[in-house]
């Protein structure tokens, strides 16, 4: 099923389409940009792309250079002590579809997170931060959520290894609301959509280095999201090398 997708994909050229007007990179300053796209968004049709698209963003440059650094510096110390797991798991969507089950194929009870979807991971949680982050992390939750909104207390804080990616799967509808928040730090990556019932559709995004994703409603409920693995990261025919990627999420609460 998945191969077929990957076949299908290759052959239809997606259309491209963009969720929000073009931003000259406004906030990161220097560096280059890694990639030359024209769109952060492609999609398997068009008519996807726009009205999914709505409730997709990718904010390409969301945060400069330095506010990166220093959320790694905050980070790295607590990561560092931490070992990347690698677990092993049957290779069937199934399994790790929605939340975690076990062998009884019974939901496991879920902290938050989806270990069996998740593969060369490590991870924390970050309740307080130094005032350079929390400053950062005021703007993530500013952009991507109505004001006064519950918001999950800890953000949480996913260490993927060059060689980690993460499956499909939907963040558990008991611990997370309707919007998924991410910031993506040291590496550019691809976040693929695929519909729960219909895996003819799907959309590819660009998290490009220090930009912000936000997912929200359809696209948070009724579509898989992943992370691409190294040998998978082509987007719209344009190879992404996956270096070692962190990733610092924020979420709201149930309704
Ligand atoms: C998750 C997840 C995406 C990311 O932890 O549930 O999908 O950007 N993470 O790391
Ligand atoms: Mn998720």
């Amino acid at each position: 099923m998945r191969l077929l997708g990957t076949v299908l994909k290759q052959i239809h050229k997606p259309a491209v389409y963009s969720t929000h007007r073009r931003r000259l990179s406004s906030r990161a300053t220097g560096g280059p940009s890694p990639l030359r796209v024209e769109a952060p968004v492609v999609g398997s049709n068009r008519e996807l792309v726009l009205s999914l698209g709505l409730q997709v963003e990718v904010r390409t440059g969301f945060i400069t250079e330095e506010e990166e650094a220093a959320l790694l510096q905050e980070l790295e110390p607590g990561l560092r002590r931490k070992r990347y797991e690698f677990d092993h798991w049957d290779d069937t969507r199934k399994q790790y579809f929605l939340v975690p089950v076990n062998e009884d194929n019974r939901r496991v009870k879920v902290t938050g997170r989806l270990d069996q979807a998740i593969h060369g991971y490590r991870e924390t949680e970050r309740v307080t931060w130094g005032a350079a982050c929390e400053e950062i992390l005021t703007r993530v939750r500013s952009a991507a959520f109505p004001e006064g909104s519950s918001l999950l207390g800890p953000v949480h804080v996913l260490d993927l290894d060059k060689a980690g990616y993460i499956k499909p799967h939907i963040d558990s509808v008991k611990f997370c609301g309707s919007t998924i928040a991410g910031l993506s730090l040291l590496s550019d990556s691809i976040m693929r959509l695929v519909k729960e019932d219909d895996s003819s559709e799907w959309l590819d995004l660009l998290l490009s280095r220090r930009s912000l994703y936000i997912l929200r409603d359809q696209a948070r409920y009724q579509y898989t999201h992943e992370i691409l693995k190294d040998e998978e990261s082509v987007f719209n025919g344009q190879k992404v090398p996956r270096q070692r990627r962190i990733s610092v999420i924020c979420r709201n609460l149930p309704g």
